[in-house]
């Protein structure tokens, strides 16, 4: 069962940004249905990993992009950016150092990263590709 699913309310009108965005969930989804079942360790580490790769490699596109629109948030935004990889390190260390257990607030802290990134952050930029018709 996945701790959260695709809805409307994520969709930013970006597509290869959706994209994206629908491709973190999955692994976040991975990560949280291998827990549930019980995995420990490599299998749990290894996933935790390759999301980490994956968000990277999400904002360096998004980034790229919102230079690509001359977007002025675009500072704030990846100084969000590298707030959230460094976060998301110190759990990624964690799990390591736990043996690879994932933990509750692990999990909280993607599920509100995730919603609350797009929603209240990464729209703001879809909006202005819209108003200068990119
Ligand atoms: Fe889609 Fe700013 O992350």
């Amino acid at each position: 069962m996945p701790i959260m699913n695709w809805d409307k309310s994520l969709d930013i009108g970006v597509k290869a940004m959706n994209d994206e965005h629908h491709g973190l969930l999955d692994i976040m989804n991975q990560i949280y249905d291998a827990h549930a079942a019980g995995k420990q360790g490599a299998t749990i580490n290894a996933l935790v990993a390759k999301l980490g790769e994956a968000c990277t490699e999400h904002f360096a596109h998004e980034e790229a992009y919102m230079q690509r629109i001359g977007y002025p948030g675009f500072t704030n935004h990846k100084a969000l950016h590298t707030s959230l990889l460094t976060r998301y390190g110190d759990f990624a260390a964690r799990i390591r150092a736990a043996g690879g257990i994932a933990s509750d607030d692990f999990f909280q802290f993607l599920k509100f990263w995730l919603s609350s990134h797009i929603k209240g952050i990464d729209t703001k930029y879809a909006a202005h590709a819209t108003s200068v018709g990119r």
